[in-house]
């Protein structure tokens, strides 16, 4: 850590970024791997614009993304704290999900089509006093909206969960899949490459990862 660091408070080590809480009140987000924030700050600035819940960007400086705190649990810590709100915060998902289908893709994006998240699952949407707001668009891009459909189901289907938490997760996907259009199971196919091309997969989640594509093409 450096000097600066310790006046920081360590919130989360996200997938690629570590996150703190300045004594000021706003967040940064600093990525492990030194990717530049620019984009990410840039997408969030045009998002809130078009009035989607994101948070506020304050500042970028360096690799640091300054933004507005949300305090609120994670959609993903509400389920598990409240499993009887699952099937509700499955309809919210897919209710943010129909909000970025009706939004305009910016062309500062690379690709064509709609504007994807591409990492739209329960961990990156935080449960804020004024409702929902996603987090996380470090991965965004332009494309099929049926794909970032598929990623968010496969993202919950394939986590590797305790028996006791896998009531709760089928009434989330239940809720989820209730709010989405059908034409999601085309997609599935290319969200698995996607997914599998990401992060390192151990073989438990690639066998769930072909279940699921399997299940889809019947
Ligand atoms: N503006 C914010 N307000 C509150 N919590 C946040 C905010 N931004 C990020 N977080 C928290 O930090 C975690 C990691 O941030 P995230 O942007 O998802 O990074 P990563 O790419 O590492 O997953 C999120 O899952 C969320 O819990
Ligand atoms: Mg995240």
């Amino acid at each position: 850590m450096t000097p600066r660091d310790e006046a920081h408070r360590l919130l989360a080590a996200g997938q690629e970024a570590d996150v703190y809480l300045r004594p000021d009140g706003l967040l940064v987000k600093r990525s492990r791997a030194g990717r530049d924030p620019g984009p990410e700050a840039e997408l969030m600035r045009y998002l809130r614009r078009h009035g989607l819940p994101v948070p506020r960007v304050a500042d970028v400086s360096g690799a640091d993304l300054v933004m507005e705190y949300i305090p609120g649990p994670r959609m993903s810590e509400e389920v598990d704290a409240k499993p009887w709100r699952a099937g509700a915060l499955g309809r919210e998902l897919a209710a943010l999900h129909r909000r970025l289908d009706d939004l305009p893709a910016p062309d500062f994006l690379p690709g064509d089509g709609g504007l994807l998240h591409l990492d739209l699952h329960p961990g990156n949407v935080v449960l804020g006093p004024e409702g929902a707001v996603v987090v996380d668009w470090a991965s965004a891009r332009r494309g099929d909206r049926r794909v970032d459909v598929a990623l968010s189901w496969m993202a919950m289907a394939v986590a590797p969960l305790r028996p006791l938490k896998r009531l709760a997760r089928s009434r989330l996907l239940r809720g989820f899949l209730a709010g989405v259009d059908g034409g999601v199971r085309a997609a599935m196919p290319a969200a698995a490459a996607i997914r599998l091309a990401r992060h390192h997969r151990d073989e438990a989640e690639v066998s769930a990862v072909r279940r699921l594509v399997a299940d889809c093409s019947d």
